[in-house]
């Protein structure tokens, strides 16, 4: 199987945890979008969707699914979205397509946290993929001092705007043995929207797309 088929197939899984009849939250990437085409299938359960980011509403609404407002709900089911690198305690680092602060919003409102993914997003230690961060743009060289403080080299993601306004860097080589603490310690800079450590709100399920089928993890 190649990397698109375990994708699909893990988008497929994650309808099982889709609660009929409730708002969803729907998150941003191309695992995610598999899920979106997986959803056209049960539209009519779907009341609506709250979108993680522009180009998830666009797919959203070409499919027929209702695309509303956060501040308009009270509370979302289901959270279901990729990742970049996840590990065993279901902690990741997110935001390879930029939309890491909307994502981390719609996960802390979600009462469950479903992660897709195929299996060469699973590591022991997180941190080889780049950790993206969010920056208020006239912040952005004082970040990168921070950031270097912290033992990282940040790189500034050339034409990228966020669909806040802001600017990503990607920030390479951090030890991130403690992934709590490096989230909180990279948030507390002035400047910095978010990153992209999803430690602090792990997620509660993962889906996995191996060889040898979907599998699911659970956070103890
Ligand atoms: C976007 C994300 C995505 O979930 C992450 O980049 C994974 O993307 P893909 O499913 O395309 O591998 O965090 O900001």
């Amino acid at each position: 199987m190649n990397q698109d088929a375990l994708k699909k197939a893990v988008a497929e899984a994650a309808l099982a945890h889709v609660e009929r009849g409730e708002i969803l939250g729907v998150g941003t990437g191309s695992t995610a979008n598999f899920f979106i085409d997986a959803l056209a299938g049960i539209r009519d359960d779907i009341p609506g969707a709250v979108a993680s980011s522009q180009a998830t509403a666009d797919r959203l609404k070409r499919i027929g699914i209702e695309v509303v407002e956060l501040n308009s709900v009270g509370s979302i089911s289901v959270y279901v979205d990729g990742a970049d690198e996840i590990n065993s305690a279901l902690e990741m680092i997110k935001g390879g397509g930029a939309a890491l602060t909307r994502e981390k919003i719609v996960a802390a409102v979600a009462r469950k946290f479903v992660c897709i993914c195929d299996a060469s997003k699973q590591v022991q230690q997180l941190g080889r993929f780049p950790l993206p961060v969010e920056v208020i743009p006239m912040a952005r060289s004082y970040v990168a001092r921070e950031l270097v403080r912290l033992g990282g080299s940040p790189v500034y993601r050339e034409g990228v705007v966020t669909d806040n306004g802001n600017v990503i860097l990607d920030v390479w080589n951090l030890n991130i043995a403690v992934p709590r603490q490096m989230e909180e310690r990279i948030n507390n800079i002035v400047g910095v929207v978010t990153n992209g450590l999803f430690a602090l709100r792990p997620a509660d399920v993962l889906l996995v797309g191996t060889a040898d089928g979907v599998k699911t993890l659970k956070r103890s």
